[in-house]
């Protein structure tokens, strides 16, 4: 699909769908934009305290109300609360928030293998739900939420943050426009630094029925942009995956970090208390539910992995060359799309070998039957590369401002993305192909049907 054509369909859907779907309150009656949006909170984790929590209402309180937070651990619940900075009532039964706070969006940053009951339960009780990304973890989950947007009509939004930088926007309209003709296949790899990869290990991260593996709860971003990129979905995928150097593979462990008996010769020793940040929402609060934010990065549960390949066939005929190396020396990323009349690519250093490379823009480059092009998009390190303000004023200050590039993602999106990461678990525990058709009920389109919320 060329840009106009895309920019037509989309546009006019979206137009059509505000027309006949104003902003819905819980009881069904509508509202005008010009009064603030009722929202309410779900986990309050660092996510939740900080991006939809403290930035939200610092940036957007002309917008919106938080009129309730919600989250399991009441000890958490409290602190989040001084931290975001507001007198909203707070409550850790989500039925309870919903019935007496009648929010109209939920905003859910819960972990991952909770998303769907909280989403589920917020579009029965009537909310609109924005949800972070993995929207979910397995194939099941995927599905009850499918089934469940369809019974109850809402609105729900994934966050990928990942569509809204600068240069992602630039690739994404060059190849709308057609600048490398049609695309044949992408190379993606993404790097994540080693102290990125502790601290998912150290957390409810290391273990695949609580965030499904990194192949669903980072990778869902890198297979969402290429869905996303190249206007398709994908239609098998053939993995390998491993883990080398944590959980039963380590040397000793201990229960947690902070007090270990090892903490001398673990290359790996990090004490919670000295972030009193940290210490007040996480260490001071594990009474109530034993969640341990500096668990042993060597306990027995760790059954993730933490180097990754897969090979995923689109319908429109693409191959996506795709690594996840996740223990490696400097966070970053390259990206590149060979297409019938040239090759589009980017490349970025993150921590830390960006501050010593002085880089100042992403380079986005085009190769083609002109002379190289290098496009420099200014470099912006707050925020996940300046997306996360972006996605913010679309969410929360100007959800009407057409998206010609068409950023916003729900249910299918969240799902595709999922199913990509399912796929590849799957084709590495049993060594052969997996289809995504069949996972659940969506099947996969070679031109990806638009969100129109
Ligand atoms: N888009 C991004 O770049 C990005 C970045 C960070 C985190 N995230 C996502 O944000 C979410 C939260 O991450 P985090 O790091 O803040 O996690 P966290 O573990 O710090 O916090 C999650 C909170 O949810 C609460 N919770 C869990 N299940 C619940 C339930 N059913 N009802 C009420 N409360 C519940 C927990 O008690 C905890 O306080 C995750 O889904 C994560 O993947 C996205």
């Amino acid at each position: 699909m060329n840009r106009r054509k895309f920019i037509t369909s989309t546009g006019a859907a979206t137009a059509g769908a505000l027309l006949i779907n104003p902003v819905k309150g819980v009881a069904g009656t509508t509202a005008r934009r010009s009064r603030k949006k009722r929202v309410a909170l779900v986990g309050t984790g660092v996510r939740g305290t900080g991006m939809y929590g403290r930035n939200l209402m610092r940036d957007y309180s002309d917008y919106v109300n938080m009129v309730g937070i919600c989250d399991a651990n009441p000890g958490r619940l409290k602190v989040a609360r001084e931290l975001i900075g507001v007198d909203s009532p707070v409550y850790t039964d989500l039925e309870e928030m919903i019935t007496k706070e009648k929010p109209e969006t939920l905003i859910v940053t819960t972990w991952d293998s909770t998303h769907h009951d909280v989403v589920n339960k917020g579009m029965e009780m009537g909310c609109d739900i924005i949800v972070e990304k993995p929207l979910t973890i397995d194939e099941d989950k995927a599905q009850s939420i499918i089934d469940a947007e369809k019974k109850y009509g809402r609105k729900v939004i994934v966050t990928f943050n990942y569509r809204y930088p600068p240069y992602a926007g630039k690739m994404r309209e060059l190849i709308m426009d057609g600048i490398i003709g049609e695309v044949t296949s992408a190379d993606f790899h993404w790097n994540i630094h080693h102290g990125h990869l502790q601290n998912y290990m150290m957390r409810w991260h290391g273990e695949m029925n609580r965030g499904g593996s990194l192949w669903v709860h980072k990778s869902t971003h890198h297979f969402d942009l290429i869905n996303w990129f190249i206007n398709s979905e994908p239609v098998q995928v053939n993995a390998f995956s491993a883990l080398e150097r944590f959980g039963s593979k380590g040397p000793f462990r201990g229960n947690n970090c902070r007090n270990c008996a090892h903490t001398a010769k673990c290359p790996y020793y990090w004490n919670i208390n000295n972030s009193d940040y940290l210490k007040s929402l996480y260490a001071d609060n594990e009474h109530y539910d034993g969640y341990i934010r500096d668990n042993c990065v060597f306990r027995h549960q760790i059954d993730v992995f933490d180097k990754h390949s897969a090979i995923v066939k689109y319908a429109n005929g693409v191959f996506l060359n795709y690594s996840l190396t996740a223990d490696t020396d400097y966070a970053g990323y390259w990206i590149a799309f060979n297409g019938t009349k040239g090759r589009l690519e980017s490349r970025a250093m993150g921590f830390p070998a960006r501050d010593h490379m002085e880089m100042t823009f992403t380079p986005v480059s085009i190769y083609n039957d002109k002379p190289a092009e290098v496009i420099r998009i200014p470099y912006v390190t707050e925020g996940h590369w300046g997306g996360d303000t972006i996605m913010m004023n679309k969410l929360f200050k100007d959800p009407d401002k057409p998206e010609p590039l068409g950023q916003q993602a729900g249910v299918r999106d969240g799902v595709m993305s999922v199913l990509i990461g399912v796929a590849a678990r799957k084709s590495s525990a049993e060594n052969r192909p997996v289809d995504i058709e069949g996972l659940t009920t969506l099947k996969p389109q070679a031109v990806k049907p638009p969100f129109t919320g």
